[in-house]
């Protein structure tokens, strides 16, 4: 294991059928004069829940204004706005009422009113944070995992980069978790969600350190109940139990936790989506199932011990003949497991058929995005991301 590490996971969470009708209680604990209520485009709205938010905080007593129409694959020049208006009314506290998208639009809106300059230049890693306004949510989408990290994803729609920053300064003081608020999402946002979910704790499972066995349990855990209620799911989309299950998973399994004690794990996959993310605008978990498989290939040799216990311990499958074989038979159980959820395994079952100049520029972006490499458990350079987005836009 890494010699020194650390947890922290700050975020307050309240979980349960009614929990958001605490927000006015949970703002007024911050201490706070003027909140921006920011949410997405319809869901919100449509399903009634901004209704009973704004309700909340007016019988409260609390100030606040409003800016909705954050898209999937959150835009710069919405975090812009923001900024604008949160300047103008004196804002200082952000309530997002959503998914991943709302909450890191709300992440950067507060980072680009606690620095100066661009608040591009974070994404850009040119460039740390020194501080970051608070910020909280009401989940509506047990996805991304960024109620409870420090992560956020923010896309420049004027060059088509997809960028993320990270910061322990943007974990949102607290999160409202009420499953029943999922209820409303298109199965293919709840299944994108789960792959999601599975994919925060795959990444930190395939590390190039030596990992902790309390933290392999957790992960295991983890991505067993994950896959358990996504198929219940499937056919009962209304379960509450499973949807709880689902929404609590997706937080600690992007908090930190299922990575304690290794190197923080290889996050290769999620760069290689960020560019299809930035390129052809795809939902982000869809498109992490689309190109892992592709990834794990790759780099099994580099990592073979990981990617054997995955298979037995995770998956459950019977040892092959080698090593490799073991490996590889883990590798194809997920694949199984994301064709059984409807999830795309290759480019062409996500929709998108990329040119070979778009490949290469979306190589030459993935590479770029980590300073000329990707990857701890086995580093890899634009010639080798070419080559993954390569096999994953040829079916399986
Ligand atoms: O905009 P609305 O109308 O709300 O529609 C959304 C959107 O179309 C809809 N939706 C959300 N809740 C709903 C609902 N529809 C009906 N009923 C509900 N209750 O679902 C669609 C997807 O929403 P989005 O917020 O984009 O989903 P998700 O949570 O998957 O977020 C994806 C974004 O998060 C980033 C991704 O890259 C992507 O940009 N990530 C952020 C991370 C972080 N901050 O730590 C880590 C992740 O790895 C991820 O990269
Ligand atoms: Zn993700």
């Amino acid at each position: 294991m890494s010699e020194i590490f650390g947890y922290y996971a700050p975020t307050k969470v309240v979980f349960g059928k009614g929990a958001e009708l605490q927000v006015a209680e949970l703002i007024r604990e911050q201490g706070c004069k003027k909140v921006l209520l920011h949410y997405g485009s319809q869901s919100a709205k449509r399903t009634g829940l901004l209704d009973r938010i704004e309700k909340c905080l007016t019988d409260g007593g609390i100030d606040y204004v409003e800016l909705g129409g954050v898209v999937p694959n959150p835009r710069l020049c919405k975090v812009y706005e923001g900024i604008e208006l949160c300047k103008k009314e004196g804002v200082d506290f952000i309530l997002a009422v959503g998914g991943g998208s709302t909450i890191d639009s709300a992440k950067a809106i507060a980072y680009g009113l606690a620095n100066e300059g661009d608040v591009w230049d974070l994404y850009r890693h040119v460039k740390q944070a020194t501080a970051c306004l608070p910020l909280a949510s009401v989940l509506t989408i047990a996805a991304a995992g960024s109620e409870t990290s420090n992560g956020s994803v923010i896309t420049n729609e004027k060059t088509g980069e997809k960028r993320a920053y990270d910061s322990d300064l943007s974990r949102p003081k607290f999160a409202i978790m009420d499953p029943e608020l999922t209820m409303t999402l298109p199965d293919y946002q709840t299944k994108s969600g789960c792959t999601d979910i599975l994919m925060h704790t795959m990444e930190r499972w395939f590390s190039g350190a030596p990992c902790m066995e309390i933290t392999d349990r957790v992960a295991a855990a983890v991505l067993q109940d994950v896959m358990k209620y996504a198929r219940i799911l499937k056919d009962d989309p209304k379960n509450y139990e499973a949807r709880a299950e689902i929404m609590w998973s997706g937080s600690i399994s992007h908090n930190g936790l299922t990575g304690f004690g290794n190197d923080g794990g290889d996050w290769t996959t999620h760069n290689l989506e960020h560019e299809l993310g930035g390129m052809f605008d795809v939902a982000h978990g869809a498109g992490l199932a689309a190109v892992w498989g592709s990834w794990a290939r790759y780099v099994m040799k580099a990592g073979l011990d990981r990617f054997v216990k995955f298979a037995t311990f995770v998956m459950g499958v019977e040892a092959g003949n080698t090593e490799e074989e073991t490996a590889l038979r883990g590798i194809e159980a997920m694949e199984d497991f994301f064709r059984s959820i409807d999830m795309p395994t290759n480019l062409k079952e996500l929709g998108v058929s990329p040119t070979e100049e778009q490949l290469r520029i979306m190589a030459k972006g993935c590479a770029e995005a980590g300073g000329g490499q990707q990857g701890s458990l086995k580093v890899l350079y634009e010639e080798d991301l070419y080559n993954i987005y390569v096999m994953a836009d040829k079916e399986r």
